[in-house]
């Protein structure tokens, strides 16, 4: 049965604790409304220290945290290919869940995740929580205002030469659930459906252009890593209110100059921040104009605010409303992900099955710590 908790903070439960859960375990601490009381991890030790780190009252088992009836969200920050079991597993056990991206592998784990949920009266959310933040909720605010016209089109660039460089332990980034699209598509996805809406038609092309990679950083440096997926992809997506975007991810590309976010509409070009950060810088370029404004930002949570999804889903959770970072956008964004694999694999376009609402808009001059209603 799903905890009933009215009031207080909502009570956090961290299974997985590797590279990333510094971040969110700093910033669930300082926020009001969600209280991280427990670690979990395959690795016992690694629970422990960042424990006691962290000051987090207990250091547990992922078993023992999924039976422990004082949680009720599972902030699941495991690698990839664990995101559909230790989350299932968590639905089952009455909890809402939050998984950092992809929300799953497959599909079908999706949507089996959201149907089980809604059985059992819990939530799903998912990361990027990135568009939250105060550089590309300046942006969302700028687009409702009209201020570039009805948007005609986007482009997204993530360029790079993969993490195998400064990683701790990329073997992952090259598996199945892997690759530049599943680990940094999210941030560009998320951040056009946040701002444009569902898509409703995917093209797309992908090769992988390197046998293998070798480990640059510690522990692992000179190990290789076999590469099991495509490392770049292009694709086209058409929104179903219209515009048409253009994204292209790439880990073979070692210097580019391509800008990572555009969105233009009849009467401006938007210049949007890196989607992988919470800040700007945010650009303004309008029609008959010869120069780009920098518009400042007025939104809360500019800086490296990762885990205000939690916080987000845990206010939806007392308050009876829609999670922002919901489990539907998240799902949505991972159809997309799989169409332009499809895309290519068939050399047809895909229209994907899953669509979602629009996340509702964040008002401004959020303090650091505190959420809106
Ligand atoms: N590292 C980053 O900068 C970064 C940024 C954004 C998102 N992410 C995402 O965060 C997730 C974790 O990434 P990371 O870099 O922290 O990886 P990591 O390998 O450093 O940490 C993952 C942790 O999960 C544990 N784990 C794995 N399977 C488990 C299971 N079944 N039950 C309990 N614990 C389990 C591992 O022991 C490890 O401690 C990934 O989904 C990744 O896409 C990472």
């Amino acid at each position: 049965m799903p905890v009933v908790q009215t009031k207080g903070p909502v009570r956090v439960g961290v299974v997985g604790v590797g590279n990333i859960s510094a971040i969110y375990l700093k910033n669930l601490k300082a926020f009001d409304g969600v209280d991280p009381v427990a670690v979990a991890d395959l690795d016992p030790a690694r629970a422990e220290a960042r424990a006691e780190e962290f000051g987090i009252p207990r250091a547990t088992t992922p078993d023992a945290l999924l039976a422990d009836p004082e949680i009720e969200i599972v902030l699941n920050l495991t690698v990839p290919a664990a995101h559909a079991s230790v989350a299932q597993a968590a639905v089952e056990a009455g909890k809402s869940v939050y998984n950092e991206k992809p929300l799953t592998i497959t599909r079908e784990d999706a949507a089996r995740l959201l149907a089980t949920a809604k059985e059992r009266g819990v939530r799903v959310g998912g990361a990027p929580d990135t568009f939250l933040g105060g550089g590309l909720q300046t942006c969302r605010a700028l687009i409702d205002a009209g201020e570039i016209g009805e948007p005609v089109a986007a482009t997204a660039f993530m360029l790079g030469h993969g993490p195998e460089g400064w990683h701790p332990d990329p073997a992952f980034f090259y598996q199945t659930g892997g690759g530049p699209l599943f680990d940094m598509g999210p941030y560009y996805l998320t951040a056009l459906v946040a701002m444009l809406g569902p898509v409703r038609r995917v093209a797309g092309s992908a090769r992988a252009s390197f046998a293998e990679r070798t480990i640059g950083s510690q522990p692992k440096a000179g190990q290789t890593i076999a590469v099991e997926v495509p490392t770049h992809l292009a694709a086209v997506l058409d929104f179903a209110g219209g515009p048409i975007a253009t994204l292209v991810t790439s880990f073979d590309v070692w210097a580019s100059e391509t800008p990572l976010l555009e969105i233009y509409g009849a009467t401006g070009t938007l210049s949007l921040p890196d989607p992988n950060t919470f800040g700007g810088p945010v650009r303004l370029r309008r029609s008959g104009s010869e120069t780009w404004e920098d518009v400042p930002i007025a939104h809360g949570y500019a800086e490296n605010a990762r885990g205000i999804g939690v916080l987000d889903l845990a206010r939806a959770i007392r308050l009876g409303r829609p999670a922002r970072a919901s489990g539907e956008l998240a799902a949505h964004v991972l159809d997309l992900m799989h169409a332009v694999h499809d895309a290519s694999d068939t050399g047809r376009a895909v229209e994907p099955a899953t669509t979602c609402d629009r996340p509702a808009a964040l008002p401004v001059g959020l303090a650091w710590g505190a959420w809106d209603e």
